[in-house]
C-alpha cells in the first residue's frame, strides 16, 4: 500500500475536521514582510544555512552521551547504555511549520521532519491521525469537570494499537539498512504490529511471544502470515532471546537492535495531541508503562515540538500507570527509590504491560518526579471495571493497557495529583477485541462492581456474561416475557 500524501486526499479533508482546534490559537510562524531587525534576519540567515544541514545527527549514548553512527546500533560500545536518535533541532525549525504539516495529508509521516526517517516512505500501512475524544461522560464518573478530559482513541491504528507507530519508523529504517526480516520480542500487541508492518513492506516477519499469550493476539499475528514463536518464559527471557537472535541471524528486531528508531515512534502521539488541542500542551498526560518507551517519549514530543517553535512551553504533569501484579516502576514511585526492581514472575491479567525488567523504567520514574505526576499501580479488578466504565460511558472498548490507564487517572484524581480545572490528555494504547475475557474479570466476586450484574434479566445469569439475555423465541410476547421491555 501506498502512503498517501496528496493534499487532496479524501483521508486529509476528514483529519482536518477530525484535528479541530478546540482553543484556536495562533501560529507562531514568522511574520510576513515588514521591517526586520538585524537579530531577525541573522536568524533568518543562519536558518537558511541550517536548512542545508542534514537533520538526522546519529546516535548518542543516553548515559555518557558518546556519539555512534546512524544504523542498526542499539547499546552503546562504552558504557552499553541505550543509544538514541540525535535530530539537529535548529534544522528542524528551518524546515518546518504548522502550515506545512496542516497541509498534508493524515497518518503520522506529516511529522517527518521530526522523525529519524530521510523521507515519507512508498510503501507501508496508514498509521496515526487517530481522533482525540471528548470524554465527558468518564469525566463526570471520575470527578473531572465537563470538557476536562480528552481520550487519544489509539485503538484504531491498523493493526489495533499504539504499536503501528513504533513499528512503522522500525520498519522504515530496517528497509534502509537492508533487513529482510522484521522481529520482535512481544507482549502481545507488538506481534501483530510488526507482522502486518512486514506484510506490507514484503519482508519475512517472525514474532516472539510468551507462550501463554491471549489466543486473539497470537491469531492476529498469524492472520498476517508471520511466524509466530511461543517461549515457555516471561518478555524479559523473550527479550534475552532476541538479542542473541538478532547478532546470531542479522535479523531487525524492531524493540531490540531498532530500538533507537521504534521509540521515536511514540513521539507521534504528542504531535498529534498536541496539534488536535491546536497546538498547544495539555496540563497532564496519563499513560499506561510497560517498558516505559511511550511514556518518556511523549514527553520528548511534546519537547521537541517547542524546540521546534510549533507550541508554547509550558508545564505538563506525567501520570503513568501499571497493573500491580508488574509495577516496578510503581513501586519504585511509591517507595520514594531510584532503584526499580525487577519483577521475575509478572501476575495479572494485564499481558501487555507485563514486563518485569523495564528499559526505560528509570526515565519514566524521572519524568513522573520531575514533573510533579506520579506512577500509579492498578489491581486487576479495577483495569476490568475501568475497561467496562470506558466501554458503557464513552462507547470505546480498549484492551488491558486502555483500562489500567482510566484506573490510574481516576486514582491520580481521587489522590488530588490531577485537580477538576486541569485539562488531561489520556491515551488509550490498544483495543479490546484482542482482550475480550478480560472485562468480566473479578465480576464473580464482586456483583456490585458493575450495575448490570445484578439482578436484570438484560444481566444475563449462570454462564452468560452480563448484558446477555438468554435466547427468546422471535415473537414481541416471549420478548416481554423475558422482562426486555422499558
Ligand atoms: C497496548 C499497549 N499500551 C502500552 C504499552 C506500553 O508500551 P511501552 O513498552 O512503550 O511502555 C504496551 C506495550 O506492549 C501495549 O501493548
Amino acid at each position: 500500500m501506498t502512503t498517501e500524501t496528496s493534499t487532496t486526499d479524501s483521508r486529509h479533508r476528514a483529519w482536518s475536521m477530525m484535528a479541530a482546534p478546540v482553543e484556536p490559537v495562533e501560529p507562531v510562524e514568522p511574520a510576513a514582510g515588514g521591517a526586520q531587525s538585524t537579530a531577525t534576519l541573522r536568524r533568518a540567515e543562519s536558518s537558511n544555512a541550517a536548512a542545508d544541514r542534514p537533520r538526522i545527527v546519529g546516535l548518542r549514548c543516553r548515559n555518557c552521551q558518546r556519539a555512534e553512527v546512524t544504523g542498526p546500533n542499539f547499546v552503546c560500545q562504552a558504557c552499553f547504555g541505550p543509544l538514541e536518535v540525535v535530530l539537529d533541532r535548529e534544522v528542524i525549525r528551518a524546515q518546518v511549520s504548522r502550515a506545512a504539516i496542516m497541509a498534508r495529508g493524515p497518518d503520522i509521516w506529516r511529522y517527518l521532519e521530526l522523525l529519524p526517517v530521510e523521507s515519507v516512505p512508498l510503501r507501508g500501512l496508514a498509521v496515526g491521525s487517530t481522533p482525540l475524544i471528548r470524554a465527558d461522560r468518564l469525566a463526570s464518573e471520575i470527578g473531572l469537570g465537563s470538557g476536562r478530559l480528552r481520550l487519544k482513541d489509539d485503538t484504531r491504528n491498523p493493526t489495533l494499537s499504539f504499536k503501528d507507530r513504533v513499528v512503522a519508523i522500525a520498519a522504515a529504517r530496517a528497509v534502509d539498512f537492508g533487513f529482510d526480516t522484521l522481529a520482535c520480542a512481544s507482549t502481545g500487541n507488538l506481534a501483530g504490529a510488526t507482522a502486518a508492518a512486514a506484510a506490507a513492506l514484503g519482508m519475512r516477519a517472525v514474532v516472539f511471544v510468551p507462550a501463554d499469550l491471549e489466543p486473539a493476539k497470537v491469531d492476529h499475528a498469524l492472520s498476517y502470515g508471520a511466524t509466530v514463536v511461543p517461549v515457555n518464559g516471561t518478555y524479559d527471557d523473550i527479550n534475552r532471546l532476541s538479542l542473541e537472535i538478532a547478532d546470531e541471524e542479522g535479523w531487525a528486531f524492531v524493540n531490540v537492535n531498532m530500538r533507537p528508531y521504534y521509540s521515536e515512534g511514540s513521539k507521534t502521539l504528542a504531535f498529534e495531541v498536541a496539534e488536535q488541542l491546536g497546538w498547544r500542551l495539555p496540563d497532564v498526560l496519563v499513560a499506561p508503562i510497560a517498558s516505559g518507551s511511550l511514556f518518556t517519549k511523549v514527553a520528548r514530543g511534546f519537547e521537541d515540538l517547542v524546540d521546534a517553535g510549533l507550541v508554547e512551553e509550558k508545564p505538563v504533569r506525567f501520570i503513568g500507570a501499571q497493573p500491580d501484579g508488574c509495577s516496578p516502576v510503581a513501586q519504585a514511585f511509591a517507595d520514594g527509590t531510584d532503584e526499580i526492581q525487577p519483577v521475575r514472575a509478572p501476575d495479572t491479567i494485564v499481558r501487555s504491560l507485563a514486563i518485569g525488567s523495564p528499559a526505560d523504567g528509570g526515565y519514566a520514574l524521572a519524568l513522573a518526579r520531575r514533573t510533579g505526576g506520579s506512577i500509579e499501580a492498578v489491581p486487576d479488578g479495577a483495569t476490568a471495571a475501568s475497561i467496562r466504565r470506558l466501554g458503557r460511558t464513552e462507547g470505546l472498548f480498549a484492551e488491558t493497557a486502555g483500562g489500567v490507564t482510566v484506573a490510574g487517572l481516576e486514582r491520580a484524581v481521587r489522590r488530588g495529583i490531577i485537580n477538576d480545572g486541569d485539562e488531561v490528555v489520556a491515551l488509550i494504547t490498544g483495543n479490546g477485541v484482542k482482550t475480550p475475557d478480560a472485562k468480566w474479570f473479578g465480576l464473580d466476586e464482586d456483583p456490585d462492581a458493575d450495575p448490570r450484574s445484578g439482578a436484570d434479566p438484560r444481566s444475563g445469569g449462570g454462564d452468560r456474561p452480563p448484558g446477555l439475555s438468554s435466547p427468546i423465541d422471535p415473537s414481541y410476547a416471549a420478548f416481554v416475557r423475558a422482562g426486555l421491555g422499558s
